[in-house]
Order: C-alpha cells, then structure tokens, then sequence
C-alpha cells in the first residue's frame, strides 16, 4: 500500500506470520532499494513487493527487485503479460491483482503464479466493475485454477473464513494494516479510518482511474467537479500531483487524497501489526471449529 507499508509495517507482518508486502508504487527507485534492505534485517521471513505495472520508473524498480533478491512480487494497475516472463526467469513468484473474471484468465494466461481477486469494498484503486467481494470471489474462483487470493473488505477472521468457504486460499488485508503502528500512513490519517463510519468512503474518479477514498473536502471537489461534467483533463488538474502524499503520509485531512476501504467502518483502534495477524487468526480458527455456535463471538 502507498504511503502506508514500508519496511516496518511488511517484516512486522511477516515476523507475525503473514506475507508482508512493501508498496513500492510511493517509493523512488533508491528508496526502495533501502527498504528493501531494511526489510531483509529485520526478519527472515518470506516477504513480498507490490509493484504497479503503470509506475513511470517501472524497469528501475524491477532491475532493483532482482539484484535485491525478492522471491515474491505482486503486480496491479497494467497487463500482466509485460513482465511476469521476466519475474519467472529471475525465479519470482508472480501474483496479479485482479477485479475480475476476464482479467482472472488473462493473469493465469500470462503465466502468473495467483491472483489477489479485489472486490468493490477495497481501498485504493479499484475496478471499473464495481463487483463485490462476495460476488468476485466466486466467480474469479470458477473462471481460473490457480489460487486465488481474495481481498477486498477483510479484516477479521470470520470475514477470512467467509472467503475461504467462497473458494479463496489466501486474503490479501489492506485497509486494517494501515491503522496499524509500523504503517508509515500519518497518525492524523490512521486516526481518521478508525473514526470512520459506515458510509464514509465512496469510489471517486472514475473518469481517471477509480478510486475508493474517505470524504473530504477534496473528495467532495472532485464530486462537484463531475457532477457538472468536468473532463478527465480537469479532474487530473485537480487531482494534481502529491495529493495522495499530502493526505496519507503528511496528514492534510482536508485537502489531501484518503485511500482507504469500506472496512474502516469495522475498526476502532490502531494496534501493532503482530496483534492484527493474531486476533485475525484466533478468531479464523475459533469460527472454523464451529462456525454457527462462534458467529456471534466478540473477539
Ligand atoms: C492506503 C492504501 C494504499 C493502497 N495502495 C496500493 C498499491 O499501491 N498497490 C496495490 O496493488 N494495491 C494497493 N491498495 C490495495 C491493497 O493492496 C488491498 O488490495 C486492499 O486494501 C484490500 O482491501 P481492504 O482495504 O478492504 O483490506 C491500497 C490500499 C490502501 C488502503
């Protein structure tokens, strides 16, 4: 996740006994390379790196991601055709993220290893067909056979369980690890997902790329802005460049941009990302021994 998982937050995930992932897409090249470094000290568990495929110093951090000896990337946001041949020379295991069936097979088509299925729910940016979680799974689960990872609305063990029964070997979890203590995300905006409610977020930007985020005063220029008929040209003036590092990593609530997902509406504290990956797990395996007679348990 931009802004949010860097070192700390990936190897205290990992140490815990999660995947934990560095966002690359907020880094420069050379920044990530320290983090990467950082990370490798910092434990000894597998670990993986997001990269976006639309990233402008794309083969930078890929050369970066090789001579670093990262096992595990998982791309998003472009055609995973481009570059999975290249990760599997190195020996990496590639997982695409995917919002849907159709992009499902063309994932498994390219080669890659899995795929994250990300629901509508989902922080950050998010697919044009607005397909749930406890539709996507499903269906993404029927249409390939590699493993499917799902996320998208994720951040207890009963919902982890939920997917899993829908067909899922694995969750990807965002939005919970940013109010987290090791996410890099800036306290003001840690404190604003644990304070939000249900209806909080929305997907914003379709014209550009669609996004979901927390409303705000930007959120609600951009929404002014469309609702007159403003042109992609102008949304992206007004989006300008920075926003999402204004609002995410230097705390500006009202003018930056807030990626964060539905489940924010769930959480009411920031708690170090070894307590998440516990209870998360506790209550994955107090549902699964016997889900009816746990479902009303309160962790
Ligand atoms: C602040 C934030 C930043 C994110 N940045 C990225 C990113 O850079 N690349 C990516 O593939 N997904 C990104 N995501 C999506 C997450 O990786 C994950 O799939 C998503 O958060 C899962 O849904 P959840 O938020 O409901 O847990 C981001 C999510 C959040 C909340």
């Amino acid at each position: 996740m931009i802004w949010a998982s860097g070192w700390r937050l990936a190897s205290a995930v990992s140490n815990a006994g999660g995947l934990g992932i560095i966002g690359a897409g907020s880094m420069y090249p050379d920044v990530l390379r320290e983090h990467l470094q950082k990370c490798k000290t910092a434990t000894d568990k597998p670990f993986g790196v997001n990269v976006p495929l639309l990233y402008p110093d794309l083969d930078k951090h890929i050369q970066i991601i090789i001579e670093e000896g990262v096992k595990i990337v998982f791309t998003s946001a472009g055609n995973p055709k481009t570059w999975t041949n290249h990760f599997k020379q190195h020996g990496i295991t590639v997982v695409h993220v995917v919002s849907s069936s159709k992009f499902a097979l063309k994932a498994q088509d390219a080669g890659c290893d899995a795929v994250v299925a990300e629901g509508f729910e989902a922080g950050g940016h998010n697919g044009r067909e607005e397909t749930t979680t406890l539709v996507l799974i499903p269906a993404v689960c029927k249409a390939v056979s590699i493993p499917v990872i799902a996320a998208g609305g994720i951040a207890t063990g009963r919902q982890m369980l939920a997917t899993m029964v829908l067909g899922a070997e694995g969750v990807q979890i965002g939005t919970r690890f940013v109010a987290s203590e090791e996410a890099s995300s800036h306290y003001n905006f840690k404190q604003a997902v644990i304070n939000a409610a249900e209806g909080d977020t929305q997907l914003s930007l379709k014209k550009l790329t669609p996004v979901r985020l927390l409303k705000n005063k930007f959120f609600q220029q951009v929404q002014e802005a469309e609702a007159r008929g403003a042109s992609p040209e102008e949304l992206s003036l007004i989006l300008g460049r920075a926003r999402a590092k204004k609002g995410m990593y230097e705390g500006d609530l009202d003018e930056g941009e807030l990626e964060i997902g539905q489940v924010s509406a769930l959480l009411d504290d920031i708690k170090p990302a070894a307590d998440i990956v516990r209870e998360i797990m506790y209550e994955f395996e107090l549902t699964l021994a016997d889900p009816m007679k746990n479902a009303n348990f309160k962790p």
